[in-house]
């Protein structure tokens, strides 16, 4: 039988004020952790998705983040969305340069995020928006027990 791309539910998070990004922060360390992220990947993730909410916030006039358990059958993962309708990227190579900022920012923060994640995308276009995406996945625990499974 086929198995299907195997994502469950996802919880959307209005990102409108610096509250909400707390909210964000918040679903998004609680999702990885009930997910079976470590501390450690758990904090990576909620600085990322801080990152990129605050840029949904300050660049993009606001929007919404996605946050979406995946399980592809050998593993657990998360995806974070960012989503909005604001001005878009118009270099985005540039925009992912440390320390490029166009706000008076330190400009770490796409970058940044990027490295803190496994896969990493960015879909934007002038005056029509943007949506970063982000995934990490659990790590595997090596087996204890050498040639067992
Ligand atoms: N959602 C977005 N919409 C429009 N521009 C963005 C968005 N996210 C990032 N940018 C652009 O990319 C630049 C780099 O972002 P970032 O690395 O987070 O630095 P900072 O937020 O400190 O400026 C921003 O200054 C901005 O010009
Ligand atoms: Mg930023």
């Amino acid at each position: 039988m086929m198995r299907s791309s195997g994502q469950t539910s996802a919880t959307s998070v209005p990102i409108g004020s610096d509250a909400d990004l707390a909210w964000v922060r918040q679903q998004v360390r609680q999702c990885a952790a009930a997910l079976g992220f470590g501390l450690v990947q758990q904090t990576k993730l909620v600085t990322a998705a801080s990152e990129l909410a605050r840029n949904t916030l300050v660049h993009g006039g606001g929007g919404h983040a996605e946050i979406t358990p995946l399980d592809n059958g050998r593993a657990r993962g998360l995806r974070m969305s960012f989503v909005d309708s604001g001005p878009g990227i118009r270099d985005l190579e540039l925009a992912m340069t440390d320390g490029y900022t166009t706000g008076g920012g330190l400009g770490l923060g796409l970058s940044g995020a990027k490295r803190l994640v496994q896969e990493f995308s960015v879909d934007t276009e002038p005056g029509r928006g943007t949506t970063v995406t982000a995934v990490a996945w659990v790590n595997q625990v090596p087996s204890s027990r050498p040639g067992v499974g």
